[in-house]
């Protein structure tokens, strides 16, 4: 067994780190300036969003080649630069596999729309219903149909995505060999980790059915067969390196399955990431509506994963930030007046846990949602869609646009802000994405210079490495009733971790069990208080206590 345990995991959005030729896009040469920085912050794993060849229809999680990268971020001559660059950092390489579908784009798609039969059986491909129906009666995750006509032919293809994005087949041995040999490609290069995007909705049925209640998730998610590929993937790929990290993106997963897909006995991933905390400000599950969070869903979805998945043996990623959501501090937190404490609140409620910590870009210096106001400055295919939805449903422009401030993935996907620059030190040209307006406030130079939040992360990163009671020990849910506060204990051995985190303004007193009383306060984001039976935690406080 590896030490991944101690590991802590950086996600770079490529597109929006930095910039080193000012055509606006973030590059591998870019990155490659920034190694410094990172091996400061104490990471020991970057994992990329895809930089491959795509028509960037969704970001580049719509790809055209597995084996290249993609001219807007380098040249292969860059990407082997930056994976010996890395190393020199002490920094492990974790790549994106993007195996549910491919772009159309993709020449596999291209010779299926040219006739040859191989490559249409690497796709799903259906007739429309005998009375002219569309094959099922599944939604695209983005929004409408999941079904679009195949070029001339009567047939249909599948995209759970985008109409770019075409779902491959996984029942054909022949595409799951061509995905194998991918991994394989990156392995040689170096890759010591994968991420393996949307891994739980590969397992589709040979007869696809109507879904007679909803719009077609429970058809395809978490399907019994996808326990049988990934073994045969860890079998036939890293599962022959024990050094490779594994994750895989769960999309609308249970506990149950995360614990399969992530028991080390039974060899298909490491980790796995699910989104149910991320959810908790959804009304009624609908995500594009106005909600606000709910605390006691949030610890109950926490505490639950938290000790089913130690109890059983799973391992989680932690995480509350990615290119996917809007920043957690804007978004649970009041990131006007205590956007320092509630950072490390954050930090500190995650890796003090069990399970994976990620950092995604900027989170370690406190950045927040831009909260653009006009609908022209986003530029997510989601978002946009979205918008024509709202609009179809009556709202007004003002209700719309409320909407897609707290929700849009373009949040987390503005440029990193390194300084108080123009464009904060990201590009010298025009970035794709507009800068955060708060960057001249915000920033890495301001931060290392006189901030309190990178430092903070580093010593959670090295708290991790030296304590096992963090790296390995259990997870107990503590304080469970608490209407305010946050709290587990971690067990190691002897050793006793109490982590509490009050996540709102008002001050409120927690019992303390005697024993922690007399204990070393590891690590806090307030100066030291004296400690009783009750304890009275401070506004955004979090604190955590061995024994
Ligand atoms: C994952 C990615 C997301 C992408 C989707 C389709 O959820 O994180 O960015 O749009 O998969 O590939």
């Amino acid at each position: 067994m590896t030490d991944f345990k101690k590991k802590v995991i950086y996600q770079i959005y490529p597109k929006s780190f930095k910039d080193s030729d000012g055509d606006g896009v973030g590059d591998i040469q870019g990155i490659i300036e920034k190694l410094p920085y990172l091996q400061k912050l104490g990471i020991e794993m970057i994992w990329f969003n895809p930089f491959y060849p795509s028509p960037q229809n969704d970001n580049g999680y719509d790809i055209s080649d597995y084996c290249q990268i993609d001219p807007l971020f380098g040249t292969m001559t860059d990407f082997e630069r930056l994976i010996s660059e890395m190393e020199k950092f002490g920094i492990e390489m974790m790549l994106d596999m993007v195996f549910n579908h491919t772009s159309t784009k993709h020449v596999w798609f291209q010779r299926a729309l040219a006739g040859e039969k191989k490559y249409q059986k690497y796709y799903i491909l259906r007739p429309a219903k005998a009375n002219g129906d569309l094959p099922t009666n599944w939604v695209s995750k983005f929004g409408g149909h999941a079904w679009q006509k195949f070029g001339e032919t009567d047939l249909y293809y599948l995209h759970l995505y985008d109409v770019t994005q075409a779902d491959l087949d996984w029942r054909n041995p022949d595409v799951r060999q061509e995905l194998y040999r991918v991994i394989n490609f990156w392995r040689n290069k170096g890759v010591k980790g994968f991420r393996f995007d949307v891994i739980n909705v590969i397992g589709k049925a040979e007869e696809l059915l109507d879904d007679p209640t909803g719009d077609g998730k429970k058809m395809y998610t978490d399907q019994p067969i996808i326990h049988e590929y990934l073994q045969e993937m860890n079998r036939q790929t890293f599962g022959q390196d024990a050094r490779i990290i594994t994750v895989g993106e769960m999309s609308a997963t249970t506990v149950e399955n995360c614990i399969l897909y992530s028991q080390t006995e039974r060899k298909e991933l490491t980790m796995t990431f699910n989104f149910h905390h991320l959810k908790v400000d959804y009304p009624n599950g609908e995500k594009w509506q106005e909600g606000t969070f709910d605390f006691e869903q949030l610890k109950d979805l926490l505490h639950g994963w938290g000790q089913r998945m130690s109890a059983e043996g799973g391992w989680n990623a932690l995480f509350w930030n990615n290119h996917d959501q809007p920043r957690a501090l804007t978004r649970f937190l009041d990131d006007k007046n205590y956007r320092v404490e509630g950072a490390k609140l954050l930090a500190a409620a995650i890796h003090l846990s069990r399970g994976t910590p990620y950092i995604y870009q900027g989170e370690e210096i406190g950045m927040t949602d831009p909260k653009f106001d006009k609908l022209a400055d986003y530029r997510d295919i989601e978002t946009l869609n979205a918008y024509k939805k709202l609009q179809l449903m009556g709202y007004s422009e003002a209700k719309i646009m409320r909407i897609i401030q707290a929700k849009s993935r373009d949040n987390s996907r503005t440029p990193m802000q390194w300084s108080d620059e123009p464009s904060a030190g990201f590009s010298t040209g025009e970035p794709w994405l507009p800068v955060a307006e708060n960057y001249q406030k915000i920033n890495v130079e301001t931060e290392l210079d006189h901030g309190s939040i990178f430092s903070f992360y580093q010593r959670l990163i090295q708290l991790r490495k030296n304590h096992l009671v963090i790296s390995e020990g259990s997870y107990t849910a503590y304080a469970t009733e608490h209407p305010q506060i946050y709290g587990y204990i971690r067990s190691f051995k002897k050793q006793r971790l109490l982590v509490l985190n009050n996540f709102f303004e008002k001050a409120e007193p927690v019992p303390l069990p005697a024993e922690f009383i007399s204990g070393k306060l590891l690590v806090g984001n307030y100066p030291e208080a004296e400690r009783k039976a009750m304890i009275t935690l401070r506004p955004y406080e979090t604190l955590a206590i061995l024994i």
